[in-house]
């Protein structure tokens, strides 16, 4: 029986006849939905490239910042406010913007690239309480290299903006983020330390740096912690940063007076620094008073769950363990309030006192500030400070400078009014 005649034969059927037709309709747009959905995976599958990155992804930040450059033009914005309150009470904040959640087109090398940002509202990181991010970058056609070249120019665009500087981590919830564009690098020679202090640090570090083995061949912990001590405005951070240029490194800047910060935060964040870094702890003092004048005098360092408590900084940086140099900068203008567990060996390896302006310091700053002023002024200008004052500290003296910046005369003739 031909086909038709069987179809025929069926439709003519009352029973049949009926469901016949529904079934017929039904199936027809199941079939066509079912055709649009398979042809849409299809041209997914075969004619469009997507690559996401999520927000853990090393490239995550330097992709939002090659879409922020390429977005310009797109009216949605979302703004990321870094904060850093340091001891003394100054505030740094910055904001970044970046591209809001939802979809951005993008046209580059002719190419529309739509980016999707999208932001996980269920999922939240337990660290963080950030909600997880991720991008996504979808092109029509097959070629992955557009995806290549997009990561490749968001790194390129970052390490640029890295050379010859030192870049400044903050930590941010569980992660350390750059904070604020990258400082050019400071030379170590514009910090003038007392005879041979610089070298000692320095050569100190290299040592350290160049000699992996040593330490895992003897099973030590590779880490070195250095204390740099005394009174404000003699260059203690300045060296630091000096420091970090010199070697090439980056720095996690962290201030463990900061309310937020718990045992298990201080733990994670030491462990998960990134490579090359020296991590920087400014003002130990601060954070805690000797454990001696415990509990009475300085409740406030016990108080509480989820507070930085004494052991758990100790423990934390004895707990640093990794296959990177790990090294440790604190400074404090008050060595002797320190509890002396935290600056035994192995915590603090290297203490070193950073003071008042000796007349060997003066001298040459006068001659780096003034590099025409003739022979024996700089040790003649020293003389002149040191009658007149009993202790200068090296910032008082810069700024003494900046106010007779072409004028060496009349820096050596006023230095009596020096600002206190
Ligand atoms: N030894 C030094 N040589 C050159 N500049 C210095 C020195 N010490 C301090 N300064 C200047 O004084 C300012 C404050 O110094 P800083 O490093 O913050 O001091 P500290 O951390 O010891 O309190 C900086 O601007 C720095 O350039
Ligand atoms: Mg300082």
């Amino acid at each position: 029986m031909p086909l038709s005649d069987f179809l025929g034969a069926l439709k003519d059927n009352p029973y049949f006849g009926a469901g016949f037709g529904l079934v017929g309709v039904g199936t027809a747009l199941a079939l066509a939905r079912k055709g649009a959905q398979v042809g849409m995976i299809f041209f997914r599958r075969h004619y469009m490239i997507t690559l996401e990155v999520p927000s853990r992804d090393k490239s995550y930040h330097w992709l939002l910042s090659w879409i922020t450059k390429h977005a310009r033009h797109t009216q949605h914005l979302s703004v990321e406010t870094s904060y850093l309150q340091h001891e003394s009470g100054r505030v740094h904040t910055q904001f970044d913007f970046h591209p809001s959640p939802g979809n951005h087109i993008i046209w580059y090398k002719r190419k529309w690239i739509r980016v999707e940002r999208t932001r996980e509202k269920q999922m939240v990181d337990l660290h963080t309480g950030t909600p997880w991010e991720s991008v996504t970058f979808t092109a029509l056609g097959r070629n992955r290299e557009v995806f290549f070249s997009i990561l490749q120019e968001a790194r390129e665009l970052a390490l640029k903006q890295e050379e010859g500087r030192t870049v400044m981590y903050t930590a941010m919830g569980a992660e350390w983020r750059p904070f604020g564009f990258p400082r050019r690098r400071r030379p170590l020679s514009s910090v003038v330390l007392d005879v041979g202090v610089a070298e000692r640090i320095v050569d100190d570090v290299k040592e350290f740096i160049d000699h992996p083995k040593w330490y895992t061949d003897r099973g030590i912990p590779y880490r070195r912690g250095y204390l740099l001590y005394g009174p404000p405005g003699c260059g203690k951070s300045s060296f630091i940063t000096a420091l970090a240029g010199e070697l090439g490194y980056s720095i996690c800047l962290m201030s463990l007076s900061d309310r937020s910060l718990s045992d298990d935060r201080l733990n994670h964040l030491l462990s998960v620094a990134p490579q090359q870094s020296i991590v920087l702890l400014e003002d130990v003092d601060a954070a805690f008073i000797s454990r001696e004048l415990l509990p009475t005098e300085n409740p406030l360092a016990y108080q509480g769950m989820g507070r930085l408590t004494f052991s758990g900084l100790l423990n934390a940086l004895d707990g640093v363990a990794s296959s990177e140099a790990r090294i440790v900068f604190m400074t404090t203008n008050f060595i002797d309030r320190l509890d002396p567990a935290l600056i035994r060996p192995g915590r603090v390896d290297v203490k070193q006192y950073v003071g008042h302006c000796t007349p060997w310091q003066l001298a040459q700053m006068f001659q780096r500030f003034y590099p025409s002023a003739a022979a024996g002024e700089g040790e003649r200008f020293a003389r002149r400070a040191l009658t007149a004052h009993s202790e200068l500290s090296a910032a008082q003296v810069q700024g003494h400078f900046m106010l007779h910046k072409d004028d060496p005369a009349r820096a050596m003739e006023n230095v009596a009014n020096m600002q206190e």
